[in-house]
């Protein structure tokens, strides 16, 4: 069981009231998608200041998906934009999809809100609470902060100097403009707004070809604009990993066998 205590109204570290976390995930129907959801449904359930943006890739949507969001309690979109032919089958249309409804239907989405940050969160990778009651709630316009397991490193993460973006521990592509993972930062609704354009597209040239720092490109941010998180601390407190990116084995046999009533997505 979660202990999740209250927090004392005058603790100072307590998060900006009137603030909404919009999280967009893009999804397709797999073997391994409802224990993957399983988790990232379990995980934002705490937070009921977040609005889940779920963008299926497919020709239909999915009951389990859609029960599973509903058990939530959180309210929640659940769009369906198949891939269209040109892009890259890696939830780069489901994010543009989900960017240009937002910019249309934002005034119904964080209606009652006094700022919005939206966070990029992909349906396989596992999130600590904190990622949220810490990092993403304070975003002004752009948060920054390490992520584990990913570029073939245990961890990426941006070089901080001063409370500022100076660089970047990686070793994958170190050239990129903002190397870091999808999961490694999140941004203001109002950015959105501001850079109507920002979107994924077919292909993403600008920042060193990936498609991170092509979309904080797009949408008007330079190093200096960057929230670096998990780096207030004193020197001797070793630094936290809030969000891993993770990916689930699929089973190594495949139906038709029989199921035995069990529903499962195949
Ligand atoms: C890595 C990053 O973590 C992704 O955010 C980034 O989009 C991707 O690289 C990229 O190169 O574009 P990786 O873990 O390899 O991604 O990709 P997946 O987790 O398989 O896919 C990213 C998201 O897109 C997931 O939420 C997944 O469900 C969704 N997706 C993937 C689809 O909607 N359709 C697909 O055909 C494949
Ligand atoms: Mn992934």
């Amino acid at each position: 069981m979660i202990n999740v205590r209250p927090r004392p109204s005058n603790d100072e570290s307590a998060p900006p009231e009137n603030v909404q976390i919009i999280v967009i995930t893009p999804t397709y129907k797999r073997y391994t998608r409802i224990a993957d959801m399983t988790r990232m449904a379990n995980t934002l359930s705490h937070f009921p200041n977040l609005h889940w943006l779920v963008v299926e890739d497919g020709n239909v949507t999915s009951k389990l998906v859609e029960s599973l969001l509903q058990r939530t309690a959180l309210p929640y979109t659940y769009l369906l934009h198949q891939t269209k032919t040109g892009y890259p089958k890696r939830g780069w249309y489901q994010r543009d999809m989900a960017l240009t409804y937002l910019r249309e239907n934002y005034q119904q989405i964080s209606k009652g809100y006094s700022h919005s940050v939206v966070y990029f969160g992909d349906d396989d990778n596992s999130y600590d609470l904190r990622l949220f009651s810490d990092y993403i709630v304070n975003v002004k316009k752009v948060g920054i902060w390490a992520v584990g397991l990913v570029g073939g490193a245990p961890f990426e993460s941006p070089k901080v100097e001063n409370n500022s973006v100076v660089g970047w521990h990686v070793k994958w592509n170190p050239k990129r403009k903002f190397a870091t993972d999808m999961a490694g930062f999140a941004f203001s609704l109002q950015s959105v707004l501001d850079h109507p354009k920002a979107l994924f597209g077919t292909s993403c040239k600008a920042g060193g070809g990936a498609p991170e720092p092509c979309i904080l490109d797009y949408l008007g941010f330079s190093q200096q604009d960057l929230e670096p998180f998990g780096f207030d601390k004193p020197p001797n407190v070793p630094r936290e990993i809030y969000v891993y990116h993770t990916k689930t084995v699929k089973p190594s046999t495949f139906p038709p066998y029989e199921l035995y009533g069990y529903e499962i997505e195949l």
